[in-house]
């Protein structure tokens, strides 16, 4: 399977979640879990890349190696413009990565975590901050995934991070100092996991600002995906306090393939990206050279949802007009590259199919009660993992969240396939490994199919990767 073209990848290797999502410099900044010598999780590196617009990356130099307090685990980028760490010189603001430092197993087999600084003047060579790690283990195990911003209303630097069954929220006035505020959690979700890679934003409804806490918790085999799940509520820059509650989990993402995502810091719109895979079989997937990848840049926003609460919507970044090889009518015919599609369903009930000459054959389709189910059972290679034997990983089925229809796009890159439904109202991240690309496409039910492709691009690599190996 070819790698994507505009979905990052790590330059070789393994990758797994995405770190330090910032604009800064000029340029998009996406760091990575990275294992540069292997193809399957490893001790982790922190891999970097950057874009003028989320779609086009170039690989840069590693950025993070581990060292002795432990490997490079998930964390965040911030620009500390008024230098408020005394890490900058007083020319460009100072970059900081906040990441976690992954010990060695204590003696009862768990890693007791700490978060750690490193920081850069000009975003390409970083510097560990000598006085490590900045919090330090309070004798949880999976403690880790620091998530920092700057809460302007209490001019403080706020980091939520994942405390084995809950977030913990810690302030700083200057990145160092860290206190702990709150926690949020355990008994706030019913589905069992260690809490992993906390995101906490605010966004706007209706004039009214809602703050949304994402939080990711492992693999749900029971049904077939990974786990994001959000909660919407108040936040004061002490604590998150949660004021839409829901009898069922509210989940980013209804396919089985996204996890561990993280938003952008820096930039106007709230944009997500997430790791496009299921940890239970990512390292399974049968690709070659490269192991795991990022997905597409989603732009965030809430809508009311059936009950009339605010609920997470997610659309793709649009493409960039360069990036467009061709964009008109969809044919029986698809490119064999990335490519989108767009249609508003005229009526409730549609059928959609991709295949390809070995008879290998995805499909999707709608019911008159607007049930939706994605079944890649034939879509190509699925044998590669037991748990796609089940089939809540082999068909996924979600329900309607508006009363109304709305927009579709449905894009696939390499193997990533993302369906956002229903102006982004329902998303569905599915992995899907084909012998040989779909080039046939068939619908029923539809009309004014819309099919935009896109030039192939290779992603440049920095010119050394190790360049800035640490000693
Ligand atoms: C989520 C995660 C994080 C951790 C990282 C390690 O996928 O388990 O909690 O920091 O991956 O690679």
């Amino acid at each position: 399977m070819k790698r994507p073209n505009y979905r990052l990848t790590a330059w070789q290797n393994w990758t797994n979640d995405p770190n330090g999502l910032i604009y800064a410099c000029g340029r998009y900044h996406a760091f990575y879990q990275h294992h540069p010598y292997d193809p399957r999780w490893g001790p982790m590196h922190w891999g970097h890349a950057t874009s003028p617009d989320l779609y086009r990356w170039t690989q840069q130099p590693i950025a993070l190696y581990p060292d002795e307090n432990g490997t490079c685990f998930s964390g965040s980028a911030v620009l500390d413009s008024a230098n408020t760490s005394g890490l900058g010189d007083g020319g460009n603001p100072v970059l900081v990565l906040i990441y976690t430092s992954h010990p060695e197993a204590a003696a009862d087999g768990r890693h007791y975590e700490a978060q750690s600084l490193a920081w850069s003047r000009d975003g390409e060579t970083f510097m560990k901050y000598n006085g490590n790690p900045v919090i330090p283990n309070n004798g949880v195990p999976d403690f880790r995934d620091p998530k920092v911003f700057w809460h302007a209303p209490s001019a403080s630097w706020i980091c939520v991070l994942a405390a084995f069954d809950r977030v913990a929220v810690y302030r700083s006035p200057n990145l160092i100092d860290w206190t702990h505020a709150s926690d949020f959690g355990p008994g706030e979700t019913t589905i069992p996991g260690v809490w992993e890679c906390p995101d906490l934003f605010p966004l706007e409804l209706d004039g009214e600002t809602h703050w949304v806490l994402l939080v990711s918790l492992g693999t749900d085999n029971a049904h077939g995906r990974g786990v994001v799940e959000y909660f919407i509520g108040d936040f004061d820059g002490q604590r998150f306090v949660r004021r839409v509650s829901t009898p069922v989990p509210r989940l980013l993402d209804q396919g089985s393939d996204l996890y561990a995502v993280q938003t952008f810091a820096n930039t106007e719109d709230r944009i997500l990206l997430g790791w496009a895979a299921n940890p239970g079989y990512a390292g399974d997937t049968p690709t070659t050279g490269f192991c795991g990848q990022l997905s597409a840049p989603r732009l965030l926003s809430l809508y009311r949802d059936l009950n009339g609460q605010p609920a997470l919507a997610a659309r793709p970044v649009p493409l960039p007009a360069d990036i467009i090889a061709a964009n008109g009518p969809a044919t029986t015919e698809l490119p064999a590259t990335a490519w989108q599609l767009d249609f508003t369903p005229p009526d409730a009930a549609f059928r959609l199919e991709l295949s390809n000459d070995a008879g290998e054959c995805l499909s999707l389709a709608q019911s008159p009660t607007r049930l939706l189910s994605l079944d890649r059972s034939q879509s190509g290679n699925m044998s590669y993992s037991p748990l796609l034997e089940l089939p809540q990983f082999r068909r996924r089925e979600v329900e309607p969240r508006t009363a109304a229809p709305g927009h579709w796009q449905i894009t696939l890159d390499g193997p990533l396939l993302e369906i956002y439904a229903d102006d982004g109202s329902r998303v569905l991240t599915q992995l899907v490994y084909p012998s040989q690309p779909y080039t046939k496409l068939r619908f029923e039910g539809l009309r004014n199919v819309n099919l935009t492709t896109c030039h192939p691009y290779e992603i440049p690599q920095a010119a050394d990767p190790f360049l800035f190996r640490e000693s």
